[in-house]
This record gives C-alpha cells, sequence and structure tokens, in this order.
C-alpha cells in the first residue's frame, strides 16, 4: 500500500511544489514506485517534471487531467464519443520526468481545476476513493496542494496518510501556521477515523535573507507554534540555492542539474533520508 504524503500550507510561494518535485524525483531515483499529483490549479507541478512543450500538448489534445477526478467522468472527445466513467489510469502519465532515467508516474493537473471549488458539494473523498484503485502499484504518493484552503485541501487530507508542512523562515509564515493548525484540528474532529499525521515541517530557505537575523526570529516562533501542537521539525533545511528553480526548468532531480554545488545536493539528500524515516519508507 502506498503511503500517501501531502504537502501542505496556507502561505502562498513557499517552496511546497519546488519540495514535491524533488522529493517525488529523489523516490524514483531510490527505486520506489512513485506517483505525483498535482492538486492546484497552478499546474505548477506538472509544468516542472513535464517539459513545456509535453504540457502544452497535453492540454492542446484535451487529455484528462485531476479535473476528471472530481468531475468523475471522461468528457467526450469528438463528435462520436460520448461521457464515460472514469479510470484512473488513463489520468495518469507514465513516466513522466523527462531526464532520462526516470519512472515517475504523474496525474497533472490544468486551470479548470479551480471549476471544482465553484461546485465542491459532496466532492471531498473523489481523491482518496480514485487513489484507493491504484495503491497497491505505488510505494509513495506525493500530492502538491494550493495555498488556499478548499474543498482540494479536504480532498488531500481524505487521500494522506501525512502532511509535509515546507515553512519560508519569514514573518509572514509564522502567521500562516496557526491557520494550517486549525484547519488540521477541524477535520481529524470531524474524521476521527481517519489517520493523519503531521511528518514534519521542513524550513526552505527560498531567499536569501532567511538566513538572517529575520530568518532566526521566525524559525524561533515557528519552533514555539509546532511545540504546541507536538509537531516535528526537520534537523535538515533546505538552503537557498538557485539550482532548485533550475532543477524546475531542466526538469531533473537536484543532484542532475547542470552546475548544482554537492554541498546543496548532500543537505538535500540528508534531508530526504529523514523524510524517508519520518514515513517509514524503506528498502526492504
Ligand atoms: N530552496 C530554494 N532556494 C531558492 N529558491 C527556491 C527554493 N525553493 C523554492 N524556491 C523558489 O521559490 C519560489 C516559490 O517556490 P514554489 O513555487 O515551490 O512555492 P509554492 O509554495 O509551491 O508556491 P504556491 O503557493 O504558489 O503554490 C519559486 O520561484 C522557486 O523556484
Ligand atoms: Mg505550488
Amino acid at each position: 500500500m502506498a503511503v500517501v504524503v501531502s504537502l501542505i500550507n496556507m502561505k502562498g510561494g513557499v517552496g511546497k511544489t519546488t519540495l514535491a518535485a524533488q522529493l517525488a524525483h529523489a523516490a524514483d531515483k531510490k527505486g520506489f514506485r512513485t506517483l505525483a499529483i498535482d492538486l492546484d490549479p497552478q499546474a505548477n507541478l506538472s509544468q516542472s517534471l513535464l517539459t513545456p512543450e509535453q504540457y502544452a500538448k497535453h492540454l492542446r489534445n484535451k487529455k484528462p487531467t485531476i479535473v476528471q477526478i472530481f468531475d468523475q467522468y471522461f468528457p467526450s472527445t469528438g463528435e462520436y464519443t460520448s461521457p464515460r466513467p472514469l479510470d484512473i489510469k488513463e489520468i495518469t502519465i507514465k513516466k513522466a520526468g523527462y531526464w532520462s532515467g526516470s519512472k515517475l508516474d504523474l496525474i497533472p493537473s490544468r486551470l479548470e481545476l479551480s471549476r471544482t471549488l465553484k461546485n465542491p458539494t459532496g466532492k471531498e473523498r473523489r481523491l482518496a476513493k480514485a487513489l484507493s484503485r491504484v495503491a497497491d502499484e505505488y510505494e509513495l504518493v506525493i500530492i502538491d496542494c494550493a495555498p488556499t484552503e478548499s474543498i482540494l485541501t479536504d480532498a488531500a487530507y481524505f487521500a494522506s496518510r501525512y502532511i509535509l508542512i515546507p515553512v519560508k523562515p519569514e514573518f509572514l509564515a509564522t502567521i500562516g501556521l496557526p491557520l494550517l493548525a486549525r484547519s488540521i484540528q477541524e477535520f481529524e474532529f470531524e474524521n476521527s477515523d481517519h489517520e493523519l499525521d503531521i511528518c514534519g515541517i521542513i524550513f526552505v530557505h527560498s531567499s536569501k535573507y532567511s538566513e538572517g537575523p529575520e530568518g532566526r526570529q521566525s524559525i524561533k516562533e515557528v519552533k514555539a507554534e509546532a511545540s504546541k501542537h507536538g509537531w516535528h521539525i526537520f534537523q535538515t533545511p533546505v538552503r537557498y540555492s538557485a539550482s532548485y528553480a533550475k532543477a524546475a526548468r531542466e526538469g531533473t532531480p537536484l543532484e542532475n542539474t547542470s552546475n548544482v554545488h554537492y554541498y546543496v545536493t548532500a543537505e538535500f539528500n540528508k534531508f530526504v533520508e529523514e523524510f524517508f524515516t519520518r514515513i517509514s519508507l524503506s528498502k526492504s
């Protein structure tokens, strides 16, 4: 059975997608059967794992996306076809990563996913239900979430065993955390039969000054908030490096990205090891 992990933070631009893509690549490189799911109408994860041309072609050819998981049927594609029931396997792009060794699978997103937000009734469990049909085919499923709370957040909670919280050490990050804590508590209160744990907070130093005094102050505040809820903090932060953006542009795992510094990948790999330990995923 796959371990399902969602990357969530109500604060935008903290590094959720960057980390989701790199964790999916890292798991794939280790030989774990991995599925990445883009649950954000911005579709940044899809654009990071597919080439821009592949992604544009996918949309142009009206190929299915995560939207169909919430609509529960495939739209008619031409004069002679009619809408038909959903099969999650048809939505999954096999070997989506475009670096040569990739075996990574992807369920892509598109802007129309925001339509789901306008008519959300009864859709919260559809992702979990669809995933349960392929749970035996994967060891790890990584879900990249949008920065606002909506039906999509609930869908991620229902589908997940763990939540990973990327935090950018800055003033506004501290404000977002209590919102997330409340959202998770409300979900747990209403769905006490569903096992959902925070696997930890990972500091993503995605701006240069987040390592200065402002960053240190913010880290203190986040640690205080985390200890209130008993949330783990990952020991190795994800440091600032332009290689993360470059990796998205090149569609590569960090360590295959051109001119990446050894210390950047070494640190990231330390975090990856801690992450796998936290979610009890190992090669037997
Ligand atoms: N460790 C890092 N070092 C430098 N830049 C980073 C790092 N992580 C992320 N970034 C950059 O920060 C920006 C925001 O990252 P990303 O898109 O992953 O955030 P997000 O939380 O997914 O945003 P959104 O809330 O809009 O979905 C991007 O430009 C990305 O390249
Ligand atoms: Mg994102």
